[in-house]
Parts: C-alpha cells; structure tokens; sequence
C-alpha cells in the first residue's frame, strides 16, 4: 500500500497545536475534529463520480453526483472516537462501527474487548481512524479483525505516525493504503511516537 502524508497547511497549522503541551482537553478535541474533516476532505478526493442530468433555473444541464459508494468509518476505541464526528461533517451518510482495542502497558500488543460493525461492511469502502500509528499493533489487529469479517476494501488514516508502526502495517497489510497527518521520527522505548503528541485517549478523554 501507499503512504500518503496529507500535508495541507491547514492540517500541519491545527496539528501543531494539538502537539503543543499547553493545549487543554477542549482545544484539543476541537482540533482533533476540525484535522478529521481536512483529512476526510482529502481521503475522499478519488470518490467516483456520475454524470446525471438536472434542471437549474435557466436549462438542463448534466452534472456530476456522487456514484453511489458506500463509505464506513471504523474508529479504532476510545481514541478513534475523537475523529469520527469531524468527518461525518463531511460524509454524513457512512455508516460508523466500532473496534475497541488497547495496548497492554506490559507488553505494548492490542487487547480486543469490543467489535460492533454495520451488517454490510464487505459493500462498503471503510476507513480505519485512530488518531496514533505507534508501534502499528493496533491499526494492524482492527484490520486483520475487519478482513476476518469481510471487509475487502480498506484505508488507515491516523493523525500521527512513527516509522516502526508504519512499516508494521506495511508488513501485514500489504494491501492497505495509509494516510497521515505527520510521519514522526521514531517511538521511545515506551512506544511513544516522537515527538508525537502524548496518549491521544488520554488528551481527548482524560
Ligand atoms: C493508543 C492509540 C492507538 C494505539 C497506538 O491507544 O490510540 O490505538 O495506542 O499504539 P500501537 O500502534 O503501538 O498499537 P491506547 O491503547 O492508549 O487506548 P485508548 O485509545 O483507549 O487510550
């Protein structure tokens, strides 16, 4: 798969913020949404369109409409969650389903506890979103979950990435597109992106 950094000021600007210590739990959620809706704007950019015909006060016309493909977005929990609203803004009519993962402190591997999907997840093209690719056992796990049910048309996107969790994802999911916010240096040894941005669970939810 490719790795696409979507690098619109707009999105480096508000992830510069969201980086920033300083910043408190409401501007960071704010943030965390408005740079879901930019990255969703850009993600969305390859939607196939249709040619139809329509009536504007003056004459027909032919115009373009969306044709008819069905998204999902698949918030890996809980800090997935915090990207979900921001880029229903934009496509407000995909269907949400929900993974809850996290990272045994211990041994830094994804822990399943929670899996709900829409029934017709192998028609629709999903978008996996968790605001941190760190070590890549997460974002790795939810995929091979969601293949195992029938997802066949897939893509990461993620606020923040190290290297390691890239190249994870890459290994495993050969066929998975990736998009970022930033690509980060490296992760520290408590698996930590670096610079990153600190736990984004923690940050958005406490
Ligand atoms: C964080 C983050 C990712 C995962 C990334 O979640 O939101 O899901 O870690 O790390 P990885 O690439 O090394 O797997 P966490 O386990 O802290 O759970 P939370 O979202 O519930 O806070």
């Amino acid at each position: 798969g490719q790795v696409n950094v979507l690098d619109h000021p707009l999105i480096q600007h508000k992830l510069t913020h969201i980086r920033d210590y300083r910043t408190g739990t409401k501007a960071f959620r704010e943030l965390v949404d408005e740079v879901a809706t930019l990255m969703a704007f850009e993600i969305t950019r390859h939607l196939p369109l249709e040619e139809i015909e329509i009536e504007t006060p003056v004459c027909k016309a032919k115009a373009y409409q969306l044709a008819g493909k069905k998204l999902g977005i698949i918030p890996i929990l809980r800090a997935g969650l915090g990207m979900v609203d921001g880029m229903l803004n934009l496509i407000p009519a995909a269907k949400v389903g929900h993974v809850g993962l996290y990272r045994d402190p211990e041994t830094l591997k994804p822990v399943e506890y929670y899996c709900k999907l829409p029934s017709d997840i192998q028609e629709r093209e999903l978008i996996v979103v968790d605001p941190m690719l760190a070590t890549g056992g997460s974002a790795s796990a939810a995929l091979t979950l969601l293949k195992e049910k029938g997802a066949v048309n897939m893509k990461l996107m993620c606020l923040i990435a190290a290297p390691e969790g890239v190249e994870q994802v890459k290994k495993d999911h050969p066929d998975i597109d990736i998009y970022l916010g930033a690509l980060d240096e490296k992760l520290n040894e408590h698996g930590y992106i670096v610079p990153g941005l600190g736990d984004a669970g923690d940050r958005l939810f406490g």
